[in-house]
């Protein structure tokens, strides 16, 4: 085990790169998607299944995890890996966007974001230094600087606003790190759609000398076309040597696409919520599970998945899982669903790897517009 904080360079593709990023608690290769365990869970998957589909990193909350069970009490408890027993790095965002979408009775401020929690309305105030204390408490391997999501849309003046406020809370983050081997803390660039403004954020985050850097503020209904010529703008402003995470992105050709725009990690609730609701990922787009098609359908979901709903059980008893509300039906599904993930990611890696990522990609879209068997 490494105790270096490192992020290895290993091939490029055009702007896509192969990598490994090495931690305390161990090593990532990137392109890389992280499951999110909002709540000291990756929801309706044991660890160690979650670790089987090929995921080495997760994610966890700190906005959850202040309110309920404390970050005091993961704390006492040996940090949230060991809490959970996860076995490799965790990555922790850094509450504010949570806040915002969540929370009740919000109240920003340059100090930081007064609320009302969602689950008892007790009143919390978050700053730059408490997020990274609470972090710390659940001894994240990677914690991420406090920052504002700009909503979108917003005019430049409001962006700029947003964004200079976050580089304030960026610099105080960067204070309040306390530096371990091994363990590493991302800012987070903003800057909405505008390149003038991701350009001014990307330096003031470079001056602050982190071990990765976050694109933020996407996702967030700009649309797929703004998204992704945000990202040819804004990679090539960042360090070469220095991993680059995408948050809260996305679908399976979000990912491919932002890739092939200089990305190297990736989270999103979108498998694990989807296997939730029945909708399933596959090579050939997505599927719904609840349409009475499958009622009777004796054939497995995804012929070439290599997971458990997929080997041992037909598209027929899934759907009937489903229709019954049954849990099993959700823990298939999610595990499904990480698996094509993860699978995903692999196929980005070796196709980067043979210098073919654009062969890769033109396959994978031709491949989801065929539509389900
Ligand atoms: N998750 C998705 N987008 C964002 C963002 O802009 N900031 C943070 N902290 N988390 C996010
Ligand atoms: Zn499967």
């Amino acid at each position: 085990m490494t105790h270096v904080f490192r992020y290895e360079l290993l091939k490029t593709d055009g702007a896509a790169r192969l990598g490994r990023v090495h931690t305390a608690h161990g090593t990532i290769d990137t392109p890389a998607f992280m499951p999110v365990g909002t709540a000291a869970t990756v929801k309706a998957m044991r660890p160690e299944e979650v670790r089987a589909t090929g995921a080495q990193i997760i994610l966890g909350n700190t906005y959850h995890l202040m309110l309920r069970p404390t970050a005091e009490r993961v704390a006492a408890l040996g940090g949230l890996r060991n809490f959970m027993n996860w076995r490799g790095p965790i990555l922790t965002d850094s509450g504010g966007f949570q806040v915002m979408s969540l929370a009740k009775l919000r109240k920003l401020t340059e100090d930081g974001v007064t609320f009302q929690s969602h689950v008892d309305g007790s009143r919390h105030h978050l700053t730059p230094e408490r997020s990274i204390e609470i972090q710390h408490l659940l001894d994240a391997t990677i914690t991420m600087a406090f920052d504002e999501c700009t909503p979108f849309p917003a005019t430049h003046e409001q962006a700029a606003e947003s964004m200079r406020l976050s580089m304030r809370w960026a610099e105080r983050s960067r204070k309040a790190f306390v530096a371990r081997p091994g363990y590493g803390q991302f800012g987070i660039v903003q800057g909405s759609v505008f390149e003038d403004l991701r350009r001014e954020s990307v330096e003031a985050l470079n001056a602050l000398d982190y071990e990765g850097y976050a694109v933020g503020g996407l996702a967030v209904g700009e649309g797929q076309e703004a998204m992704f010529s945000t990202l040819e703008f804004t990679t090539p402003l960042m360090p070469q040597h220095k991993p680059r995470y995408l948050m809260g992105v996305g679908k399976p050709a979000d990912l491919v696409g932002a890739v092939m725009r200089g990305i190297d990690m990736f989270d999103c609730v979108l498998p694990t919520r989807s296997g939730r609701t029945a909708q399933a990922f596959t090579r050939r787009g997505t599927v719904n599970l609840r349409n009475a098609r499958h009622s009777d359908d004796p054939r497995p979901l995804d012929a070439e998945c290599s997971c458990a709903a997929c080997r041992q059980y037909s598209r027929a008893y899934l759907h009937h899982l489903i229709r019954c509300e049954e849990i099993l039906g959700m823990m298939l599904l999610t595990q499904h669903n990480l698996q094509y993930y993860q699978d995903l990611m692999r196929g980005i890696r070796g196709a980067i790897q043979e210098g073919r990522l654009a062969e890769f990609a033109a396959r994978f879209d031709e491949d989801q517009a065929r539509g389900d068997i």
